[in-house]
C-alpha cells in the first residue's frame, strides 16, 4: 500500500477563516469538504458558492463530500468547479452509475459513500465506476462522534478486491477518526483517513495531521 493519505474535515475549522484553516494544514493530500442540505443528514453546511472561493484560496486538492439529496443534478457541478474528488451517498440515488460518470465526465474522480449501516455487498460490482470509496465510521451529520470499529468489515472486504487487482480505488474513512483509532483503520486497509475534531479541535492542527500519518503508517 502506499503511504497513508491524510484529509482534515473543514467541518471543525472556523467557517469565517476558511482560507487561512485551509493553509494551516498545507501538507495534507487531500481537504475534505462535507456538503450537507438538511434534508440527506440533519444539519446545513455549505455549497458550490464556498467550494468555489476554497479552491481560488487553496492548492490542497478538495475532496467534497456530498451528503446531499438528488446528486445526479448537484454532483457535477462541484466536479465542473474543479474539486478534486466528489463523493456521494450510494443511499440517495437509484443510480450511482450514471452519477460517477458525470463527475468523471466533467473532470472530477468520483466517490461512492455509504452510512454505517448500508452493506457494501450490493456495490461491489459497480466500484469499478469509482475512483474512491468513502466508508462512514459514524452516521453522517455532525463531526465529534465516536468511531464505530464494526463498518471495518466492509474496507477489508475492497481492500482484499484492490490488492487482487480487480478494482483500482481509494479506500477512504470518515468519522471518528484520531490518534487512539487510526491504526485499526490502517491496520483494515483504509487509504485515505478524514480527520476532523482530530485536527481543527487541536491548538495545532499541522502537527495532529503530522502525528496521524505517524500513527497510520505504523
Ligand atoms: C460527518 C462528516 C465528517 C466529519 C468528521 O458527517 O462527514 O467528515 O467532519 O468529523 P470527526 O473527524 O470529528 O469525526
Ligand atoms: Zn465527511
Amino acid at each position: 500500500m502506499a503511504a497513508p493519505m491524510i484529509a482534515p474535515s473543514i467541518l471543525s475549522a472556523d467557517f469565517a477563516r476558511l482560507g487561512e484553516e485551509a493553509e494551516a494544514v498545507a501538507g495534507s493530500d487531500w481537504l475534505h469538504v462535507d456538503v450537507m442540505d438538511a434534508h440527506f443528514v440533519p444539519n446545513l453546511t455549505l455549497g458550490l458558492p464556498v467550494v468555489q472561493s476554497l479552491l481560488k484560496a487553496t492548492d490542497i486538492p478538495l475532496d467534497c463530500h456530498l451528503m446531499i439529496e438528488d446528486p445526479a443534478r448537484w454532483a457535477p457541478p462541484y466536479a465542473e468547479a474543479g474539486a478534486y474528488n466528489v463523493t456521494f451517498h450510494a443511499e440517495a440515488t437509484d443510480d450511482p452509475i450514471a452519477v460517477a460518470k458525470d463527475i468523471r465526465a466533467a473532470g472530477a474522480r468520483a466517490g461512492l459513500s455509504v452510512k454505517p449501516g448500508t452493506p457494501i455487498e450490493p456495490y461491489l460490482e459497480i466500484l469499478r465506476e469509482f475512483d474512491t470509496l468513502l466508508v462512514m465510521s459514524v452516521e453522517p451529520g455532525f463531526g465529534g462522534q465516536s468511531f464505530m470499529p464494526e463498518v471495518l468489515s466492509k474496507a477489508r472486504a475492497v481492500r482484499k478486491l484492490v490488492d487482487a487487482g480487480e478494482l483500482t480505488l481509494v479506500v477512504e474513512i470518515d468519522g471518528g477518526i484520531n490518534t487512539d483509532t487510526i491504526e485499526q483503520a490502517a491496520e483494515a486497509g483504509i487509504d485515505c483517513f478524514v480527520a476532523g475534531s482530530a485536527v481543527y479541535g487541536t491548538a495545532d492542527p499541522a502537527a495532529a495531521v503530522r502525528a496521524l500519518r505517524a500513527k497510520a503508517a505504523g
